[in-house]
């Protein structure tokens, strides 16, 4: 188990150039001693004070993109700086990979690096092998990079496309899921915690049914790590595409694939390059390619940012210095806190994220019954409350996200500019 003491290996590597006065980053950073007794203590303005953003922005939205800490930031600088000053170029190495799968209760050759949670669908779309008639299961919750590649498959493939509404408790949600399946059912993707509402499927009974039922799982989990712990073997999926940039507060542009082992042998390859395979020789009668490498990292393939890969793992290992229980913790916390707040005020409002706790992660969101939601959402941006507005699918509502880093005044400045919009 991680904890902690990475936050010395951080500090290890930051030091030298920090230390220098050579880094990009602004003066205002805290010295490293300082962020050392912030990220340990519970004092939450003071580990507030590690982020850059600006004091006068209330931030709610990182449900679309996470701000990152001044040490991912700097872990970037650093890596770009490297490159640029000893014309280096940054090799592959599996650090990200290792500390992600420790991370997320996997093997280490079970996952992949991809750019975002996109790019995961797409791989696991386009390589499971299906045939025209079958059918795929999906929420009316859907974000467009959680299904777009299933109905772009379908409509080229023939395949069938079948939505299943949420429903406020996990057992209820379970019941609509178990019913939609039918004898041409051979995919169950749904997201772990849906871009809509912030509610938390009961992915590990999602996943068992499926098995059972010889069924293929897929898991859209865009928000999932860096809120929640989760472990993915526990849940027992086939299939997650993940990302960084979001909870999990690394630079955007990073995500992952897990391809649960039984079934990379299955999983059709469609993009191949440097990193996907051992060799190749255009001089050979025929040209010949190598085997694919033995493990989904055969889904990363050419160059990529060497900044993005470091200020990823420099998240991570962030994550594991301020402890995943305590943000779990705190960033559910403060939801609950807004979700019982918002339901006394004085505003006609429909609560849409479940009540039940179990169903409940660190994103609220709520209608207004006779008030614009999106007008509010534009509203409250004036006043620099950052929030957003879900219109995919027709849901028309305000979406909060409640990170570790936000704090009761964030809840309050909202609440009053809601209650002064339309109370
Ligand atoms: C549930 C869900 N799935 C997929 C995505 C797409 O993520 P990305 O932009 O990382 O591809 C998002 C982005 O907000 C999301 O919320």
């Amino acid at each position: 188990m991680l904890n902690r003491r990475r936050f010395l290996a951080w500090t290890a590597t930051a030091a030298p150039l920090a230390l220098q006065g050579n880094s990009l980053l602004s003066n205002n950073k805290p010295s490293l001693l300082e962020a050392k007794l912030a990220a340990d203590s519970d004092d939450w303005d003071r580990i507030r004070s590690l982020f850059p953003l600006d004091r006068k922005t209330v931030f709610l939205n990182n449900g679309t993109m996470g701000v990152s800490p001044y040490p991912v930031l700097q872990a970037s600088i650093d890596s770009l700086q490297d490159s640029a000053t000893h014309a280096r170029y940054p090799g592959h190495n599996d650090k990200l990979e290792k500390l992600l799968a420790e991370t997320i209760g996997s093997d280490h050759d079970e996952v992949a690096i991809t750019k975002n949670v996109s790019e995961g669908i797409n791989h696991i779309c386009w390589g499971i092998p299906l045939k025209k008639g079958d059918e795929i299961i999906l929420t009316s919750h859907e974000h467009v990079g959680g299904c777009a590649a299933w109905l772009h498959r379908a409509r080229l493939e023939g395949l069938s496309i079948k939505v299943v509404d949420l429903k406020p408790t996990a057992d209820q949600t379970m019941e609509a899921i178990e019913s939609a399946i039918g004898p041409r059912t051979r995919v169950i993707a749904v997201p772990h915690v849906p871009c809509t509402i912030g509610q938390v499927l009961p992915v590990q009974d999602i996943c068992r049914l499926a098995k059972m039922k010889g069924i293929i799982s897929v898991l859209d989990g865009a928000h999932p790590l860096g809120m929640l712990q989760f472990n993915l073997h526990e849940i027992g999926c086939d299939y997650y595409a993940g990302c960084l940039h979001k909870w999990a507060l690394g630079p955007l542009g990073t995500g992952y694939l897990y391809i649960k082992k039984e079934r990379l042998a299955e999983t059709r390859c469609t993009h191949v390059a440097a990193y996907s395979l051992d060799t190749f020789n255009m001089n050979a009668q025929p040209p010949a390619l190598g085997e694919l490498v033995d493990s989904a990292s055969r889904f990363s393939y050419g160059s990529f940012s060497g900044a993005l890969i470091e200020g990823a793992t420099a998240a991570l290992e962030f994550y594991h210095t301020m402890g995943p229980a305590r943000i779990e913790q705190r960033s559910l916390g403060l939801a609950r806190i807004l979700q019982e707040k918002l339901l006394a005020l004085p505003v006609e409002l429909e609560m849409l994220t479940p009540l039940e706790a179990r169903s409940r992660g660190a994103q609220i969101s709520f209608r207004l019954k006779d008030k614009s939601n999106v007008e509010f959402v534009q509203e409250a941006r004036k006043q620099h409350i950052i929030l957003r507005h879900v219109g995919e699918n027709d849901i028309d509502c305000v979406r909060v996200s409640t990170h570790y880093y936000n704090n009761e005044s964030d809840l309050e400045a909202l609440l009053e500019c809601l209650v002064a919009y339309a109370g």
